[in-house]
């Protein structure tokens, strides 16, 4: 699959991503010396924080722009090109992590496989991405206006509800100690093109089948059904929210 990913835009424009992974960087809690895995790790930044622990961490991503991004930004932590649904690790891990990751997965127990067979019995999972309800608005005035232009309309992302979720982590041998789906209103960067960057960077799929010479006038129109809700105060928003998981792995 080609890599979507423009690392410097991801780090230059869009360091909310991982700054809001400061909740879920709590609850994973590291302690010197534990082995953990951080899945999907982007530029690395959550990476580095787990290591500043004490923590043995290894960062893996798909995309090898971030991977490279990564290894330069944090050249003494160790970072691997992996893909979520099929990796395979010679360790076993005390803990899995991942933040704002695992809803660019669309087969999610593939990706709950690697990670179970990644962990020692008793080792705990915690992740956050994207959950049921996430960018709703978003998605609704996209669709609107892509498919009244005459494209599909359609995203890839997986946005899964606590009741699918947590129902799957069981299914491969984790018991769930905490599920959580809660709003994160997010302020975009740049206060004019904060929603046009946002879609730039993350709108992927929805824009696959529009020609780059009509993307002008639609984002034009996105922004005008997207103003009334979503912008406030001077600035644009994402109407994210996240499921929070915490499980062990029995
Ligand atoms: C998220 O973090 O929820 C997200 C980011 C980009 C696209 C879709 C979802």
């Amino acid at each position: 699959m080609a890599d979507r990913w423009d690392s410097s835009l991801y780090d230059d424009r869009h360091s909310f991503v991982w700054k809001a992974g400061g909740g879920v960087f709590d609850l994973l809690n590291p302690q010197p010396g534990e082995r953990i895995l951080d899945v999907g790790c982007g530029t690395g930044h959550l990476t580095a924080q787990i290591a500043e622990k004490g923590a043995a961490v290894t960062g893996l991503d798909s995309s090898v722009s971030m991977v490279a991004q990564a290894r330069q930004n944090f050249p003494k932590v160790k970072f691997a090109l992996a893909d979520a649904r099929s990796f395979v690790m010679e360790d076993e891990y005390d803990a899995v992590f991942s933040n704002a990751a695992l809803h660019w997965v669309r087969e999610p127990e593939e990706a709950i496989k690697c990670m179970a067979a990644a962990l020692k019995p008793g080792g705990r999972l915690v992740l956050e991405l994207g959950g049921q309800g996430n960018i709703a608005r978003i998605c609704a005035g996209v669709e609107e206006v892509v498919r009244a232009a005459g494209y599909a309309g359609q995203h890839t992302w997986y946005f899964p509800s606590i009741a699918e979720y947590t129902a799957l982590l069981e299914k491969h041998g984790f018991m769930v100690t905490m599920a959580q789906n809660f709003p994160r209103w997010t302020k975009l960067e740049h206060p004019e093109r904060g929603m046009r960057e946002w879609l730039e960077m993350f709108g992927g799929a929805y824009f696959d089948d529009i020609p780059a010479e009509a993307r002008g006038e639609l984002d034009k129109q996105i922004e005008d059904r997207l103003r009334p809700t979503l912008w406030s105060d001077g600035q644009w928003h994402a109407d994210y929210r996240r499921l929070r998981v915490l499980a062990e792995k029995s």
